[in-house]
Order: structure tokens, then sequence, then C-alpha cells
């Protein structure tokens, strides 16, 4: 192995290292849990609440409305991560009125979008 090869390779493991301990840092920050059957469970209940004039937020449920897609269809998506539902959610968008979601609100509402996968 050449010298400057090792070096990358350094490099990569120690910017590996560096994003794991970021993510475990933001995870353990809030007291709420995030992810796990209460978060999902949570996160259910908002979407009922908040959501489902416009979504269609239940499993397996196609979209009722042309605009705004059905949270199922959102999760089966594979591009849809907890992090590109929160981006979403804080920028501004066309069609969907810029709610403002506080960001204990945005982790359980994910983790029960992405919930929806797996059903
Ligand atoms: C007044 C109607 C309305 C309400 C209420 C609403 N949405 Fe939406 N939503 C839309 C429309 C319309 C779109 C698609 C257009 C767009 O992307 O701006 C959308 C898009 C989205 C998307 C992005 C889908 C994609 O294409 O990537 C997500 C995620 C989402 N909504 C989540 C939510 C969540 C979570 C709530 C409740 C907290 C919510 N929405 C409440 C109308 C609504």
């Amino acid at each position: 192995m050449s010298h400057s090869v090792r070096i990358y390779l350094g490099l990569a493991v120690l910017v590996a290292l560096s994003v794991l301990f970021l993510l475990s840092v933001v995870h353990t920050a809030a007291g709420a849990p995030r992810s796990g059957p209460r978060a999902i469970a949570e996160g259910h209940r908002l979407a009922q609440a908040w959501c489902e004039t416009c979504h269609a937020v239940e499993p397996h449920m196609a979209g009722f409305f042309d605009e705004a897609p059905s949270f199922q269809a959102i999760a089966d998506r594979s591009g849809t991560t907890a992090l590109s539902l929160k981006v979403f959610w804080r920028t501004s968008h066309r069609n969907m009125p810029n709610l403002v979601i506080p960001q204990e609100q945005a982790d359980v509402l994910s983790a029960y979008i992405l919930s929806l996968r797996d059903r």
C-alpha cells in the first residue's frame, strides 16, 4: 500500500468516527424517546391530529387528495429519511402550508412515517 493511500484511509476512518460520534450526541440529547414504539405511537397520534386533513396517514392508505401524497407513499420512497423529512419541514413549500413543527414532534412524526415502510 502506498503512503498516500494510507493517509486517505486514515482520514476516511477519522471522518466516519466523528460522524458516528456526532450522531450519538444528537441522539441522546433529548429526554423524550425519539425512536421505538412509544415515539411511533406518539407520531401516529400527532399525524392524525395535525396532518390528516390533507394526507392519508394510516398504513397502506392511498392518498385521497391529488396534491398531498399519502404517508405510506412518502415512506416507500427510497430517498425518505428522518433527515429528509425534517429538511422538508424546515423549508417552505409551494402547496403545503409552512407548518412549524418543533424538533421533538418532528422526531416522532418522522419515526411514525418511517415505521410505515416495514409494515
Ligand atoms: C393543508 C394541507 C396539508 C397539511 C395540514 C399537511 N400537509 Fe404535508 N403536504 C401537503 C401538500 C399539498 C404536499 C405536497 C406539495 C408540496 O410538496 O409542497 C405535502 C407534502 C408533504 C411532505 C413531502 C412529500 C414529498 O413529496 O416529499 C411531507 C413529508 C409532509 N407533507 C408531511 C406532513 C406532515 C407530517 C403534516 C402534519 C404535521 C402535514 N404534512 C400536514 C399538504 C398538507
